[in-house]
């Protein structure tokens, strides 16, 4: 019963003619704020410190899944936020996900914790960006902090007709970030002869 109602006003809302107009109203005024783009000056790469970022928030009982301790889906949606933002710096346009490449969660985090997702690129294609993301949770009481997931995400920067455009290079401030991008283009050439054979034991 509960249910029926608030599917019945979803519903009403979503087919009342003024709210759908008004919704697409706003998305049109959200995307003229953002054409024309600036042009982005491909001959001028950025180093991962460029665009590295770390976002921070306290978990709330909003936040809780079944067992009290921290939804997963908070900490996913945290890191695609986050890792989004790294991508769209260094590409100075709009990107899509394409591909969560891992998520391993490694540890609970608690409602109380500060969770900070550290974002750094790791590898930049010609159009695709892989972002490196590290998760902690903090307990403010004690000051521990606590590693709890790793993830890799690969966005694709797209122009204003929503296909996949050029993204500067991704250029080494120093040696470790080199020694960072190396590990990452020898992870994905990696990946890419997996990709293959298990394409291959598919079509067997
Ligand atoms: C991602 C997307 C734009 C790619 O479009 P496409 O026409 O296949 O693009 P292309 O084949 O020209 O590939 C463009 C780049 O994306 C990479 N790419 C495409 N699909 C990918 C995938 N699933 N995983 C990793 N990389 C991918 C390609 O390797 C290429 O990289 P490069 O230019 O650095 O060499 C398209 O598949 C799409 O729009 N997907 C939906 C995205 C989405 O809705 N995400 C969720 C909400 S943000």
């Amino acid at each position: 019963m509960f249910w029926n109602i608030i599917h019945e006003s979803a519903y009403s809302f979503l087919m009342n003619g003024r709210s759908v107009k008004h919704h697409m109203d706003m998305f049109k005024k959200i995307q003229s704020h953002r054409s024309p783009r600036p042009k982005v000056d491909l001959s001028h790469g950025h180093s991962i410190a460029y665009s590295h970022s770390v976002t921070t928030r306290l978990m709330d009982v909003l936040d809780a899944n079944g067992r009290g301790n921290v939804h997963g889906g908070v900490i996913m949606r945290m890191v695609d936020e986050a890792a989004a933002i790294v991508a769209i710096k260094h590409a100075h346009t709009g990107v899509v996900t394409a591909r969560i490449e891992r998520f391993d969660f490694l540890a609970p985090a608690y409602i109380g914790n500060v969770v900070s997702v550290h974002c750094a690129l790791d590898y930049v294609g010609r159009t695709s960006m892989e972002v490196g993301v590290e998760v902690t949770a903090e307990d403010l009481f004690t000051g521990e902090v606590r590693h709890i997931a790793s993830s890799q995400v690969i966005y694709v920067a797209l122009d204003e007709h929503g296909k996949p455009t050029p993204v500067p290079p991704l250029v080494p401030a120093d040696a470790e970030e080199a020694a960072r991008i190396e590990k990452a283009r020898a992870r994905r050439e990696h990946m890419k002869k997996i990709e293959e054979e298990l394409a291959k034991l598919q079509n067997e």
